[in-house]
């Protein structure tokens, strides 16, 4: 039996068999239904599209409710614990877990491609000096798409590989250089001997030694940064991600979209802004008087709270285990014991338990880069890099999916209608 809604329109008295098919309706059916024949037919009004999906996807499932994330069907602790970030990537990109050869072929795909063409380190040389690296990285992936205009070649298999080859070696070279410009030192090229991460690491640190090598324990906790960073369905970014690219633009340019959206204090940039939060209530003793000051709508909890996770978010668990192999490496951020009492005070108010207001992946994610020395603004580039694959991969199924449409919501209209325009000379005379 197929289910299905019956909707009855109280202005006509009208009934009308709605479908339901894997527990949505179409907004289109809705449509359907008019008050006279000639009206416009019934819309959804969804602001930030909180009840709307709007495409089918098989890269990642969440259950909000139960702290549940998975890419491609894998638990996300288990791809954090035992596989690697490029694993990760191909497994969001092609679907299934790569075979021995498959990722040795992959692997060397990538790592073949990091290096940038040198205009485009003359271009970014051109920012001022004190351009936030996001804003440089957002600028620096779009105009890669100058340098590969076959990219608009969307439809051919081949050439959308090589261009998500291309973005996922390239954005940390790109990252890296932001890093390096704002601190006015030389761009570090990419050493090709070193895995993945490693390299990030060398071409952000390395100065005048022959070869950087930087603490394994580090490396790993980056790339299982990036891993928990790589996908999470349709977020504000991949959103932006696919609206852009359904125009049926170049990836380059669908990715910068990605890259401005992420770049915003609620989403990527909610690590730096919990930073922020962290250093301006400076002491344990100052916190009742913030928490109040959250709970008075003054502000808010950066770090706290999410559109689906109402339960806790499972990358918050990963990533505090992560902080305390870094802590073991840099010593422990003085800001670190803020963050757990306040954690622990909110966990217990009524206010954000009322809420169902958990820790995010943001809350202690800005702590491990601050003990890798990264200054505020380099973190959303962090989250940028990781998210890449992700974005990729959601770029990738949107291209190839026959149902998919340009981007285009409705609105409801709240302005004039046919006003008479009278120039400017007469108004003014
Ligand atoms: N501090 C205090 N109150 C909050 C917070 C918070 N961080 N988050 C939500 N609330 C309150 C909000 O005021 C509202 O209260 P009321 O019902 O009394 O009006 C209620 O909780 C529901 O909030 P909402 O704004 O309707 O929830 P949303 O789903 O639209 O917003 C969010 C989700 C992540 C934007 C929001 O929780 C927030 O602004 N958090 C802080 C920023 C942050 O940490 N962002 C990182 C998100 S995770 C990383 C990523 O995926 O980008």
């Amino acid at each position: 039996m197929t289910e299905s809604l019956t909707v009855r329109d109280n202005r006509t008295g009208q009934e009308y068999e709605v479908p339901i098919t894997d527990g949505t309706i179409k907004a289109a059916d809705l449509g359907k239904i008019k008050s006279v024949d000639d009206a416009p037919g019934l819309a959804v009004y969804d602001p930030g599209f909180v009840n709307t999906a709007s495409c089918r996807s098989s890269v990642t499932y969440i259950d909000g409710d139960k702290g549940i994330l998975e890419y491609r069907g894998y638990p996300i602790e288990q791809l954090a614990e035992k596989s690697t970030f490029l694993e990760v990537a191909y497994l969001l990109i092609h679907g299934a877990l790569p075979t021995k050869e498959q990722y040795e072929t992959w692997v060397h795909e990538i790592t073949f491609h990091t290096f940038v063409h040198e205009n485009v380190k003359s271009f970014m040389q051109g920012f001022r000096y004190d351009a936030h690296p996001m804003g440089m990285l957002m600028a620096s992936v779009g105009a890669l798409s100058t340098f590969y205009p076959d990219a608009r070649n969307i439809s051919d298999a081949e050439n959308r590989h090589i261009q998500i080859v291309r973005m996922i070696a390239k954005m940390p070279t790109l990252g890296a250089w932001a890093f390096r410009h704002a601190q006015g030192k030389p761009y570090v090229y990419p050493d090709n001997d070193l895995s993945y991460t490693a390299n990030f690491l060398s071409m952000l640190f390395k100065m005048s030694e022959s070869k950087f090598e930087a603490d394994e324990r580090l490396v790993k906790a980056l790339d299982v940064l990036f891993i928990l960073h790589a996908d999470h369905e349709q977020n504000c970014s991949t959103n932006a991600v696919r609206s852009v690219g359904s125009s049926q633009v170049d990836p380059y340019s669908a990715v910068s979209a990605g890259v401005g959206a992420l770049y915003g204090p609620l989403h990527g940039g909610a690590n730096e802004a919990v930073l922020r939060m962290l250093r301006r209530i400076g002491t344990k003793d100052n916190i009742p008087a913030f928490i109040q000051g959250v709970k008075d709508g003054n502000e808010r909890l950066m770090g706290f709270g999410h559109r689906v996770y109402k339960n806790y978010d499972p990358r918050a668990k990963i990533i505090k285990k992560a902080c305390d192999d870094v802590f073991e490496v840099t010593g422990v951020n003085p800001l670190l014991e803020i963050a757990q009492e306040l954690e622990k005070i909110a966990l217990e108010d009524e206010y954000f338990v009322q809420r169902k207001l958990y820790p995010n992946v943001d809350f202690y994610s800005g702590l491990i880069y601050e003990a890798f020395q990264f200054p505020p603004e380099m973190f959303t580039v962090l989250f940028a890099i990781g998210r890449t694959p992700g974005w990729l991969a959601q770029w990738s199924e949107l291209v190839q999916d026959k149902e998919q449409k340009i981007a285009r919501p409705k609105q409801i209209y709240t302005g004039e209608r046919t006003l008479e325009f009278v120039p400017a000379s007469e108004r003014w005379a």
